[in-house]
């Protein structure tokens, strides 16, 4: 690996934990102005000291992000369809290389849609991508997004996915927490990273999912809603921080979590 490409990477997954804690922050690109994500700026300055890296499109980078942050960045650089057209797997590639290279980024990242009628045109956008990223040493996380078929989250899909991701040179994967999730991950050549999906009912529930997704194989998180969608965001994230880079259970995730809460109130 190049130096370039090397240094990015370690901007992305941190090397004495060889784990990520990634932010995301890219919903409005499909859904517009999502729950709790109306004033971007709002939502994410108080979480920014506690992500790796965030994950978002260029609009909200320039209009929402102190660059003196030091924040490392993700940039979505798919999309092209919404939530209210006929089919939101019909994405392209939004940006170029001169501008995520103008905006610094750790690396880029975009949606393939794999089993759809889109897998083609998505796949090979991933494939040019590549091309281009390992041309100027960054890395491209390849997303395998379902749309608005949540169900099709199954390790069997999931693993056809990744894998596909890896084989056309993705970096890194992002994908869904599912059951017989090491199926996933050891199948997939390059780390994974897991989407947090929509809210789930409890704090507990996304420490357990964020343990679980760890202890079988994946390298960290690249999570939105179950952070900055539930109460105590900031807690809520530091607790996950505690899962992927110490080693903590759900139960002592929890208990941070409880403490940092009882402080703010
Ligand atoms: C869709 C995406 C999302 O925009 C987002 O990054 C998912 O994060 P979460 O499910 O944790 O809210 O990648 O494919």
């Amino acid at each position: 690996m190049d130096w370039g490409m090397k240094n990015r990477m370690a901007r992305i997954i941190r090397p004495d934990t060889g784990r990520a804690v990634m932010l995301a922050l890219d919903h409005g690109y499909f859904l517009g102005p999502t729950h709790r994500l109306e004033v971007p700026e709002e939502t994410i300055t108080p979480l920014l000291p506690y992500a790796d890296t965030i994950m978002l499109t260029r609009g909200v980078l320039r209009t929402s992000v102190d660059p003196d942050s030091g924040a490392n960045v993700v940039l979505r650089v798919s999309g092209g369809t919404s939530v209210a057209g006929p089919h939101l797997e019909d994405e392209g590639i939004t940006v170029d290389f001169e501008e995520a290279i103008r905006l610094n980024v750790a690396g880029v990242g975009l949606s393939v849609f794999v089993g759809t009628e889109f897998e083609r045109q998505t796949l090979l956008g991933l494939s040019e991508l590549v091309n281009q990223g390992e041309k100027y040493g960054i890395p491209v996380l390849g997303i395998t997004a379902v749309g608005k078929e949540l169900e099709k989250r199954d390790s069997r899909y999931l693993a056809l996915c990744c894998r596909i991701c890896a084989e056309l040179g993705a970096r890194i994967v992002k994908t869904y927490y599912c059951e017989d999730f090491e199926k996933v991950t050891t199948s997939c050549p390059v780390p994974i990273v897991i989407a947090g999906g929509p809210k789930l009912d409890t704090e507990m529930d996304v420490f357990n999912m964020t343990h679980e997704a760890i202890s079988r194989g994946a390298a960290g998180v690249d999570m939105g809603r179950n952070i900055w969608q539930r109460d105590n965001p900031v807690a809520i994230m530091r607790a996950i921080r505690g899962i992927v880079h110490e080693n903590m259970t759900p139960k002592q995730a929890h208990e941070l979590f409880t403490e940092l809460k009882e402080q703010s109130s």
